[in-house]
């Protein structure tokens, strides 16, 4: 069955633009990650930003004492915030681009680049029994640049194939180039024994469409669920996603 985290950054986005730098604050993205998980969802992501934009560290702290699921922290590969996982122990870390210079032309991590240090901390983090992802675009050089690192999961960004849709796609999708590419990306990473996960600018709407890409695992969807929280609350918005997520045949 294909898998749920949560990403609950954007709760926390709310509260910092009230509460900024306060210590405290509502909504709370950790009352809101349990209502995520009374709703079904199969984990919490959260993203413990360097520049501390929405997720604190306080969040990450309590997080992972009360998620009874399992805890997907996104970090960049950078050496305070490896030490602070390595610490913290999620079940995994999702190592994402934060700088310019990390991300390739498609807003991936540029794992082919960054091969040497994305290896040591696949490492330091498998040492303290944490599994790692790489959230990279279905480039071909990128994927096989992962299986290298050793990492156990690859992340596809489908940024670009949720920015290529919309409404008239369906008639005439402009993202079935995309799509194409990370039908072969998933292909190949299953190929090279890595785990596929897929994120990035999901939605109900969206999702149907991308069902095409074999051999996913789990789909990391924030925006588009804290968004329509607003209307109908978590726990709905949760438990909309999860039903259109019944359609993936695999
Ligand atoms: N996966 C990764 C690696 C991300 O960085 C993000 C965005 O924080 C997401 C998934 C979720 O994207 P969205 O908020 O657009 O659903």
């Amino acid at each position: 069955m294909l898998k749920l985290g949560v990403n609950i950054d954007h709760v926390a986005t709310v509260r910092e633009a009230r509460y900024r730098g306060r210590g405290r604050g509502e909504p709370d993205p950790v009352a809101a990650a349990q209502l995520c998980e009374a709703a079904g969802c199969h984990g919490i992501t959260a993203h413990l930003r360097e520049d501390r934009r929405h997720i604190q560290d306080r969040d990450i702290w309590k997080l992972r004492e009360v998620v009874k699921t399992r805890l997907n922290l996104e970090m960049a590969n950078a050496p305070e915030i490896v030490e602070i996982a390595l610490k913290l122990k999620p079940n995994f870390v999702c190592l994402v681009p934060e700088r310019r210079q990390e991300v390739t032309t498609e807003g991936g991590l540029d794992v082919v680049a960054a091969e040497k240090s994305l290896t040591e901390t696949r490492k330091k983090m498998n040492d303290a029994g944490i599994e790692v992802s790489l959230f990279i675009a279905p480039d071909e050089r990128q994927i096989e640049a992962s299986a290298r690192a050793g990492a156990q999961f690859i992340e596809l960004h489908t940024g670009t194939f949720a920015e290529s849709f919309s409404e008239s796609a369906i008639r005439h999708p402009p993202s079935a180039n995309e799509l194409r590419r990370l039908i072969a990306g998933a292909q190949r990473a299953f190929s090279l024994g890595l785990k596929v996960n897929a994120g990035h600018g999901l939605n109900c709407v969206n999702l149907p469409a991308l069902f095409a890409v074999p051999h996913l695992v789990e789909l990391n969807i924030g925006h588009s669920i804290v968004s329509r929280a607003v209307f109908v609350g978590m726990e709905t918005a949760v438990q909309e996603m999860l039903a259109v997520m019944k359609g993936y045949r695999g």
